[in-house]
């Protein structure tokens, strides 16, 4: 069987923005620092101009107008948001926020006609004493903003949807099934997200709060499908996995980004112009100083797959031998070529009677004489048995490909089988094809000794201090 290999450009998972990081409430579970808070900055039009340039470097629903902060504070969020092109809109996800300021039924028509998807409305309670306590916010306009909005929004064709997110909490638990109810009744909102706390204020009174703050497991479970079963547009943000629950419950944490947040291809955009990714909080880029965003950004995807690539790369092999029995199935869903030198493979495999996500899985690419070894992720699906695998390699460096030659792939699962995926061959500089093959070389009962004898470690060593700059 021929599997097509897709060609595609790499882009980015997410983009998140801030147009300004200012904010005019003081709710006890936010994250930012309001106790030492960054210098005020308001983007300024030159650098939104540059920021426009670089929505289409994320992939559809990537790109946040605004995440941290508070927009509708910023003197040009109505013009800011007049100026995304109508071609933009299947990129540019949402912006958030809380609706407190009062905002005129002109600015109101101006959100409704934007070329953006969701508005996204935080709504904590509906009642005033609580909303003081949880937000510090006397007098607020969200109620009234929010009645002539959807009215608006209603008489706008294509207009932006309306999403509301709400805090689970202990302060407002009881209040959540009316909450969902009224809201529903009076704004008509397209989705209602409720979601527990996912990240922790960075200072230590804030963090204590927060914890007191906290539904117990059992009492999280149960308000989730109380929750799910009012209407088929709510969505609970479960953070409550064990890992997560450890993580925020334990008064020793530090504040940091979700561990396991590992995404590279994500990139934050501060108001002064500041660029950082996900994992790595120094700043990476200075949007001021850069001429051509577009360009710039594009090497950085360039970087990212190099980086991966590199990661992924196993000098040599080693794995204490953990040979199991049983079937075994592997399927390769998809082949990309990103930018013409990073083959990304994805794909998954079944092993009956082993976690597959504790399986060490590598990737042996075979050429003539030559060999070389990656590394497999795995991820467990949460509705099989089943592990998702991916990898990156840098076809043009690490394999440099001539045209006519042949790439074995096999991966090895385990030391135990050893399952060639198929054969890639080399048509000319653009084209490759992928021949699959799924035939089993090695099983526990059959050994191959040329596997066995694979020994070695992965490659280590390779963060860098200051990426892109
Ligand atoms: C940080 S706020 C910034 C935008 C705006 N000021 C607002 O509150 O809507 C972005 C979203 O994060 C949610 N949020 C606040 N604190 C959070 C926390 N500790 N963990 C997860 N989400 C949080 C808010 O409800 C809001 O929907
Ligand atoms: S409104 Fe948003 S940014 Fe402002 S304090 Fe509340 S959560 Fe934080």
């Amino acid at each position: 069987m021929n599997t097509r290999i897709r060609h595609d450009s790499r882009k980015f998972n997410f983009i998140a923005n801030d147009i300004t990081n200012y904010c005019n409430a003081r709710c006890v579970f936010c994250p930012n620092d309001w106790q030492s808070p960054p210098t005020s900055h308001n983007m300024n039009m030159e650098l939104f101009k540059k920021l426009l340039q670089c929505i289409p470097l994320g992939y559809q629903n990537s790109f946040v107008f605004s995440c941290q902060y508070e927009p509708t504070l910023h003197p040009e969020f109505y013009d800011y948001l007049e100026m995304i092109p109508d071609e933009f809109k299947d990129n540019c996800y949402c912006f958030t926020s809380n609706f407190v300021k009062h905002i005129s039924d002109d600015n109101l028509m101006r959100i409704a006609r934007c070329n953006i998807q969701y508005i996204n409305i935080s709504l904590e309670t509906f009642d005033n004493t609580l909303y003081y306590d949880l937000c510090a916010i006397k007098n607020s306009h969200l109620y009234d903003n929010l009645s002539r909005l959807s009215g608006i929004l209603a008489s706008v064709k294509n207009a932006p949807r309306l999403k509301f997110t709400t805090m689970i909490l202990k302060d407002n638990q009881d209040e959540l099934i009316e909450l969902y109810k009224t809201a529903q009744e009076r704004y008509h909102p397209f989705e209602h997200e409720f979601r527990t706390p996912v990240f922790l204020p960075p200072n230590d009174k804030q963090r204590e709060d927060i914890r007191g703050m906290l539904l117990s497991k059992t009492e999280l479970s149960a308000l989730k499908d109380t929750l799910l079963s009012l209407g088929d547009n709510i969505f609970v943000y479960d953070a409550m996995d064990i890992e997560y629950f450890e993580y925020v419950t334990n008064p020793k944490t530090k504040p940091s980004p979700r561990k396991n947040a590992h995404d590279k291809y994500i990139i934050f955009i501060r108001p002064d112009g500041s660029v950082c990714s996900y994992n790595e909080k120094p700043v990476c880029a200075d949007l001021a100083s850069i001429d051509n965003p577009a360009a710039f950004f594009q090497n950085v995807l360039i970087e990212i797959q190099t980086e991966d690539a590199l990661e992924n790369r196993i000098e040599k092999y080693d794995s204490s031998a953990n040979p199991y029995d049983g079937r075994v199935t592997i399927s390769l869903d998809d082949i990309v070529i990103f930018d013409k030198k990073f083959l990304y493979l994805t794909g998954f495999c079944f092993l009956p009677d082993l976690s597959p996500r504790n399986a060490d899985k590598i990737l042996c690419v075979s050429w003539g004489s030559g060999k070389k070894f990656y590394k497999l992720h795995g991820v467990q699906r949460p509705d099989s048995g089943d592990a998702g695998f991916w990898t990156t390699i840098n076809v043009s460096d690490d394999l440099a490909p001539s045209i006519g030659q042949t790439f074995s792939f096999t991966i090895i699962l385990a030391d135990a089988y050893a399952v060639e995926l198929g054969v890639m061959s080399v048509i000319n500089d653009d084209a490759y094809q992928f021949i699959s093959a799924n035939t089993l070389l090695q099983t526990p009962q059959r050994p191959l000794p040329i596997m066995s004898r694979i020994k070695g470690r992965i490659m280590k060593g390779l963060s860098r201090e200051k990426p892109w700059r």
